[in-house]
This record gives C-alpha cells, sequence and structure tokens, in this order.
C-alpha cells in the first residue's frame, strides 16, 4: 500500500476497515441486508459470488485436511481437487478483474467518501494475485508429488496445505470487507447492474 512500510489496512494485518469507511454500513448493518429491496439483483449477484468463493475454499481445504489423514487415495483426491482449483483460481482472477476495471472506479465515483476503500481493496487484489500464483505452484507441486512416494508426498501436502491456508484467510477477510463497503452503497443509491 505504502512502498512496501507494513500497514494498518494492509490485508494481513487487518481484522476490517478503518472506522470512517463504515459510516454506511452502521446505516445498513448485515442482518438488515436481505429484508431491504435494492439486495435484488447486483447485491445479491455479489454475494453469491462471494459465498461461491468462501464455499470453493472451504472444499479445497477439506480435501487437503482428508488427504493429510489419509482418508482418500492419492488418485481419488487429484481427481477431485485439480478440477475445482482450477475453476476456483481463474474465477477469482476473472471475478477481481470485473472489480478493479469497472465497479470499482463506479463505486468510487458514486460516493467519492469511499474512494480510499476502494483502493484498498484494490490494492488487497494485488496480495491475493500474489498469493494466487504461489497457491498454484505449490498445488502443480503437490499434485506431481502423489506420484512419488509418501515422504515426498507429505513434504508437498504440508507446503500446499500452508499456502493454500495462507490464501483462504486472506480472501475471507476481503470478502467480508468488500462486501461492508460495497452492500451498503448499493442499497443506499439503488445501484443496478
Ligand atoms: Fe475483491
Ligand atoms: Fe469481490
Amino acid at each position: 500500500m505504502n512502498g512496501g512500510q507494513p500497514s494498518a489496512v494492509d490485508l494481513e494485518n487487518r481484522a476490517g476497515l478503518p472506522e470512517d469507511l463504515l459510516f454506511l454500513l452502521a446505516k445498513y448493518p448485515r442482518e438488515d441486508w436481505q429484508v431491504h429491496d435494492n439486495i435484488h439483483g447486483l447485491a445479491s449477484m455479489w454475494l453469491e459470488r462471494h459465498d461461491m468463493f468462501r464455499e470453493l475454499g472451504g472444499l479445497l481445504e477439506g480435501a487437503i485436511a482428508e488427504h493429510r489423514e489419509g482418508k482418500i487415495t492419492p488418485d481419488a483426491f487429484a481427481r477431485f481437487f485439480a478440477p475445482r482449483l482450477r475453476f476456483f483460481l481463474g474465477q477469482l482472477s476473472g471475478h477481481h478483474a470485473i472489480e478493479d476495471e469497472h465497479y470499482f472506479p463506479l463505486f468510487a465515483t458514486t460516493e467519492s467518501r469511499l474512494a480510499r476503500g476502494f483502493e484498498i481493496l484494490d490494492s488487497d487484489h494485488h496480495v491475493i494475485h500474489d498469493a494466487l500464483g504461489r497457491n498454484a505452484e505449490a498445488g502443480s507441486a503437490f499434485l506431481r508429488a502423489l506420484q512419488q512416494d509418501a515422504d515426498a508426498q507429505r513434504l508437498a501436502a504440508d507446503a500446499y496445505a500452508d499456502a493454500n491456508a495462507g490464501l483462504v484467510a486472506m480472501l475471507r477477510q476481503h470478502l467480508t470487507d468488500e462486501e461492508d463497503l460495497i452492500i451498503p452503497l448499493i442499497l443506499e443509491r439503488g445501484i443496478g447492474m
């Protein structure tokens, strides 16, 4: 965010967005979202996409845990895991690209007091993108190691589990913060697709 210096708004360090960006969330708390008329359309679509990413992240974590506990064979694991990992990484990249290129500039113009929030979310995408790269590498190494001996498999599984846990934790924080910024704005302004 600021020339490499750690900051309280960095994705790895924060537990939420700064208070001054949450004035619309205070007006539209999460528990009221689903009963608001403007939730239909864009806001619902956003929440559904995010829930899909949370679910997929959890599925990948669960599959890795089962593999490490010896509950599924390497072959069965690879068949389950490889296509879902590819789908997860591809969908996430596409989702971020649409946000960065289209929606964040639109929202930042709509409500200039939240512009800094969209800069924070945009910079999250770069951090997540780097983690996606590491995740894809560790995932490929892991799948290759399934052809090797048990020690090699265990090492690669540990490395991949670490890469994935780091990615999923950052992603969960990002999704929550993004919703806290965007959903109240859509509800307030009735922004459509
Ligand atoms: Fe995002
Ligand atoms: Fe998003």
